[in-house]
């Protein structure tokens, strides 16, 4: 069975092309086009802009994943795309040319959740058994998850503010960085003294998976403050270690919190997707804290965290294979949580 899978949904026009393998897939291409330097001047991704360079280069996307596959269109079994969540006019472009390609092929078509492909990455690649636990921490979304099977997903807690690449990504501009910061960030904190600064490990012990970064990120704000006008090297470094160690403690304990809520089940294994999840010192964190609660730890190889057209064709291939295929009129969801009512509405076409 191969399936091919677009995504559109954020600044990567991505397309994959996957197969089923005994015990997950091969990726028979996986073509992915960084729209990051056209929004670095604005700081962030400016919507009109991501929308407009998805319909320049999508086709050629599409062509050249064929090609590195060496398939035409005619082998695929579908056409997967992301339907949200995410920004809308990227998601349209996605979507429709999904559409397009699985109306003129003549091959079923379905509409992949964007977070539900982070989450299904790691069966993927090492071909995991359900039920396990998904951290998915990336630009736009921060939350824990309860894998229970294909479209039976338990939301175990989320960001009430910013999202971990958002706080990642506003300290790194605070710090003077590129967009996006938190390769940035994690390049400089590499140096930097971890217990200089005493920054809030916001949620810490409370009981629930839910996380809040937006009080750690204002606390850096205000250390820079008390630095003055000209920070030095030392003092940047510091803080952006300071920074790193605070978030990996949140998310180390937000994840045993969560690993207690998954009761009375106990998941295969930990498995992390998103941008942030290719963050060393997290992976670093959560290898130790795995290994100490007797779990297994998964982490895709950093490309397959960050958004990518492979995992939206394996989620795609998931869903052909219980035939859950969509209709040419599926809506793109803005707004698209994953949980089993969300998935239920995903069947019944909401
Ligand atoms: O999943 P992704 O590629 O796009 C979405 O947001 O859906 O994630 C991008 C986010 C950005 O906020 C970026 O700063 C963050 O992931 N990121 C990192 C690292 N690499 C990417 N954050 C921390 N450490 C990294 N090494
Ligand atoms: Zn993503």
């Amino acid at each position: 069975m191969r399936v091919l899978g677009i995504e559109t949904t954020c600044d990567e026009t991505a397309v994959g092309i996957v197969e089923e393998r005994l015990g997950g897939g091969e990726i028979l291409a996986n073509e992915v086009m960084s729209q990051i330097a056209r929004h670095a001047a604005y700081g962030g991704v400016v919507p009109e802009i991501a929308a407009r360079a998805h319909i320049e280069v999508l086709e050629r996307l599409i062509d050249r994943a064929l090609r590195r596959a060496g398939l035409e269109v005619g082998r695929l079994d579908a056409i997967a795309a992301a339907a949200g969540p995410g920004l809308i006019g990227g998601v349209l472009v996605g979507l429709t040319a999904g559409k397009a390609l699985a109306l003129a092929a003549g091959k079923p078509f379905i509409a992949v959740n964007h977070l539900e492909a982070h989450a299904l990455t790691a069966r993927l690649t090492e071909g995991v058994e359900f039920p396990y636990l998904a951290l998915i921490v990336s630009g736009g979304h921060t939350q824990l998850v309860a894998v229970r099977g294909v479209g039976d997903y338990r939301r175990l807690g989320s960001t009430v503010d910013d999202a971990a690449g958002e706080a990642f990504d506003k300290v790194g501009k605070m710090l003077g960085l590129p967009y996006p910061g938190g390769p940035a960030v994690e390049e400089l904190a590499r140096e930097g003294e971890p217990s200089r600064f005493d920054l809030p490990r916001p949620m810490l012990g409370r009981p629930g998976a839910d996380f809040s970064l937006s009080g750690l990120k204002t606390a850096v704000r205000q250390e820079l403050l008390k630095l003055g006008e000209n920070p030095s090297e030392t003092d940047k470094r510091d803080l952006a270690a300071s920074f790193q160690a605070a978030i990996v403690d949140v998310i180390v304990d937000r994840v045993r919190s969560g690993l207690r809520d998954f009761a009375p089940e106990r998941p295969n294994a930990l498995v992390i997707g998103g941008g942030v999840g290719a963050n060393g010192a997290i992976r670093r964190a959560l290898t130790r804290f795995c290994a100490e609660a007797g779990l297994r730890f998964l982490a895709p190889p950093p490309e397959l965290c960050a958004d990518n057209g492979a995992m939206i064709a394996w989620a795609g291939l998931e869903r052909l294979k219980l035939n859950l295929v969509d209709d040419l009129d599926f809506a793109a969801r803005p707004r698209w949580p994953l949980d089993n009512a969300a998935s239920a509405a995903h069947h019944g076409k909401a």
